[in-house]
């Protein structure tokens, strides 16, 4: 009986234990030797090895002083001249307290005297420990009522939901405030020549996105303007390409992304188009708007080149 329960025991703990583990990105497993927990499950492995021998070994002991008892009895009664009679063992006699089962010579007292076909009914009581259980099961819905439904010490599964859900919300507050979002100014805005970037806004770009509208190499179609060449409609500087694509020129059907996009991604697609300039695609949109001259070309390209060698 003690082996079965501290086996459970061993049991529950060694799951609960792969359980978390089994959570973590490495779990214990994969390098058990060197886990940092690896010490504390050793001891704690030792120590239930303990529990189980001294529970053995205490068993034993109890047997054998059983087995010495009894010869004793056994010896008295032949001395005295009295027929040895078995004492019933602490578990049968707390057995036989919760049960207070009526033995069959007694069956006679709790007959009720009804007869069917042969068939007897007895007049047994429910056994104690299930009367306790159900007086136990009341005193404890009055506590229970008293605490959650009355003083409201404790709260309610409810209560306890929003209180989760604020202090998750509380986390994600001091999280975000912890690594604050990368601030885009279009103002300061710089076209960066990084790959990565560029890499980034090229898949915002294909497709539905914008390449429905301005082809995937942003030659341009019947509905988006050729963003490859030197003319703009609405100015060919980052800021502004940015300032475009976020604020939309949505009468004359360019949507406004700042709605649905991140900053980032309004950006890395920008820096999309700004590599796009003079790649000429076959096909393309004949120039609309003016030419554009960016401001200081040369030095911006220089350190261009310069940026992307050095990200490299
Ligand atoms: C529904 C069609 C459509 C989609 C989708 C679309 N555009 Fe446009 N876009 C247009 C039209 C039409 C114009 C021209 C607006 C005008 O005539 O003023 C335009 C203009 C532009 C311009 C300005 C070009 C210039 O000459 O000044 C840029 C930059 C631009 N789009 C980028 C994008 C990007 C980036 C996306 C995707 C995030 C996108 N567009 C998606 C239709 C579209």
């Amino acid at each position: 009986m003690r082996k079965a329960v501290l086996f459970i025991v061993f049991m529950i703990y060694t799951a609960s234990a792969f359980a978390q583990e089994a959570q973590a990105a490495k779990t214990f497993w994969d390098d058990p030797v060197n886990d940092p927990m690896f010490p504390i499950y050793l001891v704690t492995a030792f120590i239930l090895l303990v529990i189980i021998l001294v529970g053995v070994v205490a068993l034993y002991l109890v047997k054998v002083v059983n087995m010495l008892m009894t010869e004793t009895e056994k010896a008295k009664a032949a001395k005295l001249g009295i027929p040895y009679v078995v004492k019933p063992s602490l578990w049968n006699r707390f057995a036989q307290k919760m049960n207070a089962s009526v033995p069959m010579e007694a069956e006679k007292d709790i007959e009720l005297h009804h007869d069917y076909d042969g068939i007897k009914e007895l007049d047994n009581h429910l056994p104690p420990w299930w009367k306790w259980l159900f007086y136990g099961t009341i005193a404890f819905s009055v506590v229970y009522i008293a605490i959650y439904h009355f003083s409201d010490t404790l709260p309610l599964q409810d209560q306890e939901y929003q209180q989760e859900v604020a202090l998750a919300e509380e986390q994600a507050r001091k999280l975000k405030a912890a690594q604050p979002q990368e601030e885009i100014d279009e103002n300061a805005l710089a076209f960066t020549n990084d790959p990565a970037l560029i890499e980034k806004g090229k898949s915002v770009f294909n497709g539905n996105n914008c390449g429905a509208c301005h082809r995937n190499d942003g030659g341009g179609n019947t509905i988006g303007p050729n963003l490859t060449d030197e003319y703009w409609l609405h100015g060919g500087d980052v800021k502004q390409v940015f300032s475009t694509i976020k604020n939309g020129v949505v009468e004359k059907g360019m949507p406004a992304w700042g709605k649905s996009m991140s900053p980032q991604d309004v950006r890395n697609v920008a820096f999309f188009i700004m590599s796009l300039q003079g790649s000429n695609p076959a096909n393309a949109k004949a120039p609309q708007g003016e030419l554009f001259k960016a401001t200081a070309p040369a030095p911006t390209a220089a350190s261009d080149s310069t940026n992307a060698q050095a990200s490299l």
